[in-house]
């Protein structure tokens, strides 16, 4: 409202369906899964004002900013790669086409890349594969090296100045917590100064070529999709996946499935080829016996 001026109440934002950005309040009323009523459907009221497009549709994109009028959106906010959805790769080409409509008509991008962010896709960021910068990033988890809770809202001034909200002004109990800061400088050092994202990248494609190599085996149940970006990866099963998260995690593989039919596997982003050859050990046991 302060930027942009859109007219009182007007303001509109894009999100995505099957989008998933947490489970507070307003992030639960965009929610379009409603097979987990603990998400959706049980808790209100709600904000008004999202507008849901197809994932990965940048014609509707476009299409839905110029229905509602471009100077009431006031933002896309978007996963670059669905993570709690399966690990949904949008087409090529997506991301930057949503760079330039948004920069067309004046839209925030925000990249929600709390799942995908700092290496977890072989690069910094999952922007990065189209280098696309968003106008704001979303942040956490590896923010706090996966053992402080730490998050972060990261733009520029010129986007959140003093003019939109005044030093000192907002804040949480926790927010700007003085340890979680330092823990999150820290693993920002490690992952740049380790050069974590470009291991992800290696380690990806060597886990994503082993797990390719057992879906083609005859398994006890077919496995019908192995996909991936560095260490975020997911195999699609034809069926339940529960008995074989179970099975993997009786034998040390901790590896939970996103709906019920697709595992998604995010390990460490220090993990070796050594490692990754033990728990593909192990997967093959539990898919192929
Ligand atoms: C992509 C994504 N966005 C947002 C969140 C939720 O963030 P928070 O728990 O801080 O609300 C998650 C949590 O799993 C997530 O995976």
């Amino acid at each position: 409202y302060i930027k942009k001026k859109i007219p009182k109440d007007q303001a509109k934002i894009i999100v995505c369906k099957d989008n998933f950005h947490g489970r507070t309040i307003t992030i639960v009323g965009f929610s379009t899964d409603i097979s987990h009523g603990r998400y959706f459907g049980n808790f209100g009221p709600y904000t008004p004002g999202f507008v849901t497009i197809t994932y990965g549709d940048a014609e509707e994109l476009e299409n839905i900013i110029l229905e509602l009028g471009p100077e009431n959106v006031a933002g896309f906010l978007f996963e670059p790669m669905q993570g709690e959805a399966g690990v949904i790769i949008p087409g090529k080409g997506f991301l930057k086409k949503a760079r330039e409509i948004c920069t067309k008509y004046n839209v925030l991008m925000i990249a929600d890349e709390i799942q995908t962010g700092l290496g977890r896709t072989g690069k910094l960021f999952a922007c990065d594969h189209e280098n696309v910068k968003p106008d704001m990033y979303l942040l956490g988890k590896a923010l706090g090296g996966g053992v402080y809770p730490v998050s972060a809202v990261v733009t520029t001034t010129e986007i959140i100045g003093p003019d939109v909200i005044i030093p000192g002004v907002h804040g949480s109990t926790f927010g700007g917590n003085p340890l979680g800061s330092a823990v999150a400088m820290k693993a920002l050092d490690l992952i740049v100064g380790e050069n974590l994202s470009d291991h992800s990248a290696e380690m990806g494609e060597y886990f994503l070529a082993g797990l390719r190599k057992i879906a083609a085996k005859k398994t006890k149940i077919p496995i019908i999709d192995v996909r991936g970006k560095g260490l975020l990866i997911a195999i699609e099963l034809d069926g339940k996946a529960r008995p074989y998260t179970e099975g993997m995690k009786d034998r040390g593989i901790l590896a939970k499935e996103t709906h019920s039919t697709t595992i998604r596997f995010a390990p460490p982003l220090v993990i070796t080829k050594e490692q990754i050859d033990w728990a593909l050990k192990i997967i093959e046991e539990v898919f192929v016996g």
